[in-house]
């Protein structure tokens, strides 16, 4: 009998509205305004409203896959609008393209029924390949214009991806449909002013956008999450001045990302992806090899003004302090983001443009009011990887601090000499690149620049570091595991460790290979060959992701642990059946994965006469890519409050969630899961989700996919070809502060290799890297099935069990009876026994930590 957390009363409850309340809040603040000819905000007046475009009723309130949500409702655009007072006169239009869209997902579905008829469970990787998208928009006719009001047209083009599939270079994705575009000369030709709302995940293409007259803003609405439609129509009329900024580059042409024809499918080679822009990722690359951006990272404008004055920036111990006094200059309350770049010297390591050291967001600030932030960073942070010498360095020279609101606005405030080098941290190299590769090096001639910087360098404050003030430290990395062994012979359960009784260790010491073989694999034992693995085995919460075992449940009193996606709220299933008793009814109430069962010709369990309804509706937030935009650390940590409050109230210990990876490059499907193209905003964006969930005492969250998870497609057999320094200063940094800075309680490994290693087997990207340079104590999990051998050949194979074990990988989800085999085979041979303690210590460590929370 499970513990049943789900109420069976299908009121909405006053956290739902709280919960509702703090999504609209934070969806509000997360939108950028990318252009405005003054157009907006604008009034609700009861005029004849013009709304046209795919996201209008078919809003995306989020991506696909494993990180979507099921949330009871979700505010469309066209609801919100309706709810703040407009009157929108263009149903017939949004009727017609409901048929459309009608149709053509029954065609979808047809086919997919198909195809898993067929295939069986295999059929669902047909929906991951070969994701549904909504059909291209109608014409809009002389008709539909005629009954609105000709001031104003608002076009709401929406874009979805998700897991499994890398978007597309092609009109209906990247790029404007040619329908899309002929929409908007019409609308242009017509309306006194045209206004499009980007209901997208990630970079678009804005060519069309910025060059077609009449188009007087867009408003970079992302993907907002269930209270979508409210808060942009708190933004279009200026309830909310919007303050969210870019947090990745927006090209002007696609062409323009490094390396952009080499990307996923562009490059004819699924297999490897070779990294060969190295450091020059984002901004990094644009600003290093003066490339103009549409749109900078960082920028974002405001229906108001605002002056920066930098006021001093001092040297305090080893951190830099700059002090900003902000200034709102204009007619609205507003809130700026003051962003502080540095230049590192050139030396023997090239060094970018510039790179993000901190940043600080106002209060609401009125019409001329001013206040004075304070950005502090530490000057280690600004040292350089240098693989020749396996250290992080702070080369000699002068490093420039620059003070902006995006990264093409930034002046230099002061100038930090360093008179000669210093180590900061002494390593040694764990993940050198397999490959030769030659990998882009800056010439500082190419630069961003702008007429008045050499004036400025020259005149800049400037401030010596003292070196001696700069500590070094050197890593250790730690022996093998010990064997743990104990002299008592009593069965030690979690009640007499949570006592004092007994250690864990000694609990752990009584263990057989047997129960430590099934305690780091999950519970779901038909492997990938049974439906319900696809990002919902879990027994015990029905739609949560997995469970951890109960091999000692009875024997130890040791429960299982649930794990449920996100990143965008907590996924579960809407609704779910049990039989009175306290056993869920598997195949009754609503799957998170929809209606897969059906559509395979399982027939339905009967539903028994007691049967009980329950209900776990979870509140769906912005994507990540729109909590990061916010800028605000305290919005995104009261996103993880709220995430960590329904997982309290539904029964799930482990919160898939953050993602992480760094957007490489625009087109990967699974770009809005993750934060940003900076490592450092990413890292400090993923401690504040996971101070925010973890403030719920044995809550925790799991950092993902660890690491350069950047590809989709075959993204389970891709071979990241990666320099070392690229991968400690960018895919790997943000984990890096996300562990340093928050601890979270689980880490979880991506599919891919790295450098020629799957990075669930890697050894020295968990335990050496992880553990002991960065001082993790949680759990690593695998992501869901990376060790099944799937059905093609591929040219890098799967991950194994054993592997994992022996790499400090505690737990392989979502299970499968082969690995438990596998690793309950390997001991003695390809793994030590004390590597298995190790590993169902930490996996114990974590019900520890839970049963303690609910004592
Ligand atoms: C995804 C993970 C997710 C897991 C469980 C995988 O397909 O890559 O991000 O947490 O499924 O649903």
């Amino acid at each position: 009998m499970a513990n049943i957390f789900a109420p069976t009363d299908p009121t909405v409850t006053e956290r739902e509205k709280r919960h509702m309340d703090t999504a609209r809040r934070i969806a509000a603040e997360g939108m950028v305004l990318l252009e405005n000819s003054g157009v907006l905000p604008m009034a609700a007046d009861g005029r004849a409203l013009a709304v046209f475009g795919s996201g209008v009723r078919h809003m995306v309130k989020g991506g696909t896959g494993s990180g979507d949500v099921n949330s009871r409702t979700v505010i469309n655009v066209e609801q919100g609008l309706e709810d703040a007072g407009f009157t929108i006169a263009t149903k017939p239009w949004l009727d017609r393209y409901d048929s459309a869209c009608t149709e053509n997902g029954a065609r979808y579905m047809a086919q997919f029924k198909a195809v898993l008829q067929e295939q069986g469970w295999a059929g669902v990787n047909f929906a991951l390949e070969n994701p549904y998208r909504d059909p291209d928009v109608p014409e809009i006719t002389a008709e539909d214009m005629a009954c609105t009001d000709k001031a104003l047209a608002l076009y709401v083009i929406a874009r979805t991806s998700g897991e499994g599939a890398d978007r597309k270079l092609t009109g209906g994705d990247y790029y404007l449909s040619d329908r899309e575009m002929d929409n908007l000369r019409t609308l242009t030709a017509y309306y006194d002013h045209t206004v499009v709302i980007l209901n997208v995940g990630g970079v678009i293409d804005t060519a069309f956008l910025r060059q077609q007259k009449g188009i007087d803003a867009i408003l970079l609405m992302s993907q907002p999450g269930c209270a979508a439609g409210y808060a942009l129509a708190d933004v279009l009329t200026g309830k909310v001045n919007p303050s969210g900024r870019l947090t990745a580059t927006w090209a002007e042409r696609y062409e323009d990302y490094p390396f952009a024809a080499d990307f996923s499918h562009l490059s004819g080679n699924l297999d490897d992806s070779y990294y060969r822009e190295g450091i020059y990722v984002g901004y990094r690359w644009f600003d290093s090899f003066g490339i103009r951006p549409a749109y900078p990272f960082g920028f974002g404008r405001s229906y108001t003004d605002f002056a920066l004055d930098v006021m001093q920036t001092r040297i305090s111990g080893q951190s830099i302090r700059v002090t900003v006094a902000v200034g709102n200059t204009g007619g609205r309350p507003g809130r700026e983001t003051v962003q502080v770049y540095v230049s590192q010297p050139q030396g023997r390591l090239d060094k970018p443009c510039q790179v993000l050291a901190g940043f600080a967001k106002t209060g609401l600030l009125q019409p001329g009011q001013q206040e004075t932030v304070e950005v502090t960073f530490a000057i280690p942070s600004l040292a350089s990887y240098d693989e020749a010498r396996a250290a992080y360095v702070l080369e000699q020279g002068v490093y420039f601090v620059r003070v902006g609101t995006h990264s093409r606005s930034t002046r230099i405030a002061a100038a930090l000499e360093l008179n000669e080098e210093v180590v900061t941290w002494q390593l040694r190299n764990k993940a050198v690149c397999d490959c030769a590769m030659d990998v882009a090096r800056a010439d500082p001639a190419r630069f961003y620049t702008y007429p008045a910087e050499a004036a400025e360098k020259i005149a800049a404050p400037r401030l010596k570091i003292i070196p001696a003030t700069i500590s070094t430290h050197t890593a250790e990395y730690g022996a093998e595991a010990p064997l743990l062994h104990t002299e008592k012979t009593d069965t030690i359960t979690l009640a007499d460790v949570a006592a004092g009784r007994a250690t864990l260790e000694e609990l752990t010491a009584q263990l057989t290979v047997a129960e430590m073989a099934e305690l780091t694999v999950g519970t779901e034992r038909g492997g990938l060959g049974s439906v319900s693995t696809v990002g919902a085995a879990s027994r015990s919460v029905p739609g949560a992701a997995g469970d951890t075992s109960t091999v000692l449940s009875e024997s130890r009193g040791i429960t299982n642990l649930v794990l449920a996606d996100g990143p965008a709220g907590l996924r579960l299933s809407k609704v779910f059946v049990s039989d009175g008793q306290g056993n869920v009814i598997p195949g009754l109430g609503e799957s998170s994965f929809g209606n897969l069962f059906e559509l395979m010709g399982i027939p339905a369990a009967q539903r028994p006469e007691n049967a009980v309804d329950h209900y776990q509706y979870c509140t769906a937030i912005p994507i990540a890519t729109m909590l990061a935009q916010t800028w605000d650390m305290a919005a995104i940590a009261s996103a993880g409050d709220l995430v960590g409050a329904e997982m309290e109230a539904l029964g799930v210990d482990i919160w898939l969630a953050p993602g992480m990876n760094i957007h490489r490059n625009p087109l990967c499907g699974r770009n809005f899961e993750y934060y940003s193209e900076d490592p450092l905003l990413t890292g400090l964006c993923a401690a504040a989700d996971t101070r925010g969930v973890q403030r719920h005492r044995g809550r925790g969250t799991a950092i993902k996919h660890f690491a350069c998870n950047n590809q989709e497609d075959n993204r389970t057999h891709n071979n990241a070809h990666c320099t070392e320094r690229a991968l400690r200063e960018i895919y790997l940094k943000g984990f890096e502060i996300a562990v340093k800075t928050a601890q979270p309680l689980t880490l979880m490994t991506s599919y891919n290799l790295v450098n020629g290693v799957h990075a669930a087997n890697h050894r020295e990207l968990l335990t050496d890297i992880l553990r002991c340079e960065w001082g993790f104590t949680g759990l690593v999990m695998t992501d869901w099935g990376t060790t099944d051998p799937g059905q093609g050949q591929c040219k890098y194979g799967c991950s194994d069990a054993a592997l994992c074990i022996r790499a400090g990988n505690d737990l392989t989800m979502p299970g499968a009876q082969a690995d438990v085999e596998r690793i309950a085979a390997a001991v003695g041979h390809e793994l030590t026994l004390a590597e298995l303690q190790a590993c169902a210590l930490r996996v114990l460590t974590l019900a520890l930590l839970r049963y303690n929370a609910e004592k």
